[in-house]
């Protein structure tokens, strides 16, 4: 019997869970791909890195995501590490069904996947393993490319946006 048989579904308070979870202050990132139908992107905390040689890092889409078919059919993405004053970009690419890149600069990186303007670091990958992971994915990808601008990072935590100053 696993840990999460004896916890008992019912019995397991996900609204503590998630309260939990949310004192686990991150940057946040927003992943995004390419394809026939043009851009798609969603906003993304579970990000990792997970490798050096070969050198891999991972995230978790929700297998509601509707970018995550995309970037699996695509096999090519872009993480994109946010900046402070990206919290409105944040908040849109966590967004459903509008046109997420209205209005958004970027360009196509070498892989074509978009590169959006002012982020603080990106890395252009391929799609490498994905694992079943409960109700997301776990999907580790390999870098092909990479790059930094200048700027500071957004801080999210407790379910709001902050900002770190070194
Ligand atoms: C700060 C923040 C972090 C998030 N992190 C994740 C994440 O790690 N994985 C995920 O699937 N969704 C995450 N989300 C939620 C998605 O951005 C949201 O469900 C979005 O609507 C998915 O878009 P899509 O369906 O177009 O892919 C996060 C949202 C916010 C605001």
């Amino acid at each position: 019997m696993s840990d999460i048989d004896l916890i008992g579904a019912s019995s397991f308070d996900q609204a503590r869970f998630r309260e939990v979870l949310g004192h686990f202050a991150s940057g946040v990132t927003v992943v995004t791909t390419y394809d026939l139908d043009g851009p798609a992107g969603f906003t993304c905390q579970s990000f990792m890195s997970l490798s050096l040689d070969p050198p891999l890092i991972a995230i978790a889409p929700s297998k509601s995501s509707d970018t995550w078919p995309r970037l699996s059919n695509a096999k090519l993405g872009c993480v994109n590490f946010l900046c402070d004053g990206h919290e409105s970009l944040a908040r849109n690419f966590a967004g459903k069904g509008q046109d997420k890149f209205e209005g958004v600069g970027y360009r196509r990186g070498s892989n074509g996947a978009p590169i959006l303007d002012g982020c603080l670091a990106w890395l252009e990958c391929s799609v490498d393993q994905v694992y079943e992971a409960g109700d997301h994915f776990l999907v580790s990808m390999l870098v092909t490319d990479l790059g930094t601008q200048s700027g500071e990072p957004i801080i999210f935590y407790r379910g709001g946006f902050g900002y770190f100053h070194a």
